[in-house]
C-alpha cells in the first residue's frame, strides 16, 4: 500500500542520495504519505516564492499540481529543473481557461471598445500561457492570499479588470474586500459568442469574471453551512475564497489555506470549526489540534478530496527522487521561452505588490 514502510525507507534513502540538489515542495493540499517528505509546504503563493528562494537545488520536486510546477519553473533559473511527479496532476480549474478562448475573450473586448480600460488580473491557477496572456496585456497574477491586494493594483492602473479563470475568487475579493456590489460583476462564459456578454453589458461592469471555479470547492453550499451551525452550536465557519458567494457570505472567516492554518494556530482550546477546503488539509489540522481540544470538522462530508493533488501519491514520489537519484531526468515541466519571459513578467509583478 501507499503508506508501505518499503516505500517509506525508499523515498528516504533517495533523497538522502540526493543531498541539496533535491528540494521538494509540498503544497497543503497533498496527502500525509507525501507531504512528511517537503522540505518546505505552503499555500502557491509561499511556495512559488520558496521555488525561486532555491537557487544551489539542481531539482525542484513539486507536489501540487502542473500550473504550481510551471510556475516553479518560470521563477527558477533556466538549470534547475523542475519535476512533477505525475504528468496528469492537472486542475480542473486551470483547464476551464485556454489560450484561444482568452484572446478570442479579448477580441470582444475590443470590439466593445473597453480592452483599453482593460487589465486583466489572473488567479495563480491558470495556465502558464494564461500568465503569459496577463503579462502581455499590462495584468498581474494573483493567489488567494493576496487577491484583495491585487486588484487594488489593478483598479489603480485601469478602469475595468478581466479576473482569470476563477469566478468565486474575483466575487468574493471584489464585494468582500473592495467593498463593489454584485452588480459591478459580469460572468463571461467562453462557450457563448460574445460570452454571453452584450457590449453594453460589458462597458457598464467593473469586474468582467471569467466563468471557471474549482470542482471541489465549488461543491460546499449554503445547506453546508446551515447545517454545521445547527449541529455544532457555536461553530466557527471557516472557508477557502474559491467557496461560491453565497457560502463566502455566510461564513465567519474566509482565506487561503495558509490562512486557515495560522487562524487554527492561534484559535483557543475548546473552540469549534468548520473548515471548507480541501479534504487532505482539514483532515490533517483536525488530527493535529485535537490534542489541544479544538474541535475541526470538515464542513460538508459529501465534499471529497482534489482527485488530481491526490495523483502525487507515494509510489510516485519514490519514482521520482530514486530516478532522479539515478540521474534519470524524468517528469520535467518546462515553459517554452516566449510564453516564460512574459509569465514571469506577470508573476514579478504580483511579487512586487504592496
Ligand atoms: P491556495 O494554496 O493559494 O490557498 O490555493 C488553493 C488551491 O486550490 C490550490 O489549488
Ligand atoms: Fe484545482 Fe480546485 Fe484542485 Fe486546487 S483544489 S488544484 S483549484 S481543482
Amino acid at each position: 500500500s501507499a503508506s508501505d514502510p518499503d516505500l517509506v525507507a525508499r523515498a528516504r534513502a533517495a533523497k538522502d542520495k540526493l543531498g541539496d540538489k533535491v528540494f521538494v515542495l509540498g503544497h497543503h493540499y497533498q496527502r500525509d504519505e507525501v507531504i512528511q517528505f517537503a522540505d518546505v509546504t505552503g499555500d502557491s503563493f509561499k511556495l512559488a516564492r520558496d521555488a525561486a528562494a532555491r537557487p544551489e537545488a539542481e531539482y525542484i520536486v513539486f507536489c501540487g499540481v502542473h500550473f504550481m510546477a510551471e510556475s516553479a519553473d518560470i521563477l527558477t533559473s533556466d538549470d534547475q529543473k523542475v519535476v512533477l511527479p505525475d504528468l496528469a496532476a492537472g486542475c480542473s480549474m486551470a483547464d476551464m481557461a485556454t489560450a484561444e478562448q482568452v484572446a478570442e475573450c479579448w477580441d470582444v473586448l475590443t470590439e466593445a471598445g473597453i480592452a483599453e480600460q482593460v487589465v486583466p488580473v489572473s488567479y495563480m491557477n491558470s495556465s502558464a500561457d494564461i500568465k503569459a496572456f496577463t503579462g502581455k496585456h499590462g495584468g498581474t497574477i494573483c493567489t488567494s492570499s493576496n487577491a484583495e491586494r491585487a486588484l487594488n493594483w489593478a483598479f489603480e492602473q485601469g478602469e475595468k479588470v478581466l479576473f482569470l479563470p476563477d469566478q468565486h475568487l474575483g466575487r468574493n475579493t471584489a464585494v468582500r474586500d473592495l467593498g463593489m456590489s454584485l452588480e459591478d460583476c459580469v460572468v463571461y462564459n467562453p462557450h457563448r459568442p460574445n460570452g454571453g456578454l452584450t457590449a453594453d453589458e460589458l462597458r457598464a461592469a467593473k469586474m468582467i469574471l471569467w466563468r471557471g471555479h474549482c470542482s471541489v470547492h465549488g461543491r460546499f453550499s449554503l445547506d453546508s453551512v446551515n447545517d454545521v451551525r445547527e449541529r455544532i452550536p457555536g461553530v466557527n465557519v471557516l472557508v477557502h475564497p474559491e467557496c461560491k458567494h453565497e457560502v463566502v457570505a455566510a461564513a465567519d472567516y474566509v482565506g487561503s489555506t495558509e490562512y486557515i492554518i495560522k487562524a487554527l494556530e492561534a484559535a483557543p482550546a475548546g473552540s469549534k470549526w468548520a473548515i471548507g477546503t480541501e479534504l487532505n488539509l482539514v483532515r490533517r489540522l483536525a488530527n493535529r489540534f485535537a490534542p489541544e481540544g479544538k474541535e475541526i470538522v470538515f464542513l460538508d462530508k459529501t465534499v471529497c478530496f482534489c482527485s488530481t493533488m491526490n495523483r502525487i501519491d507515494l509510489p510516485h514520489l519514490v519514482w521520482a527522487l530514486e530516478s532522479l537519484a539515478e540521474g534519470t531526468l524524468v517528469n520535467r515541466i518546462e515553459v517554452d521561452k516566449e510564453t516564460e519571459a512574459f509569465a514571469k513578467l506577470a508573476l514579478e509583478r504580483m511579487l512586487a505588490l504592496p
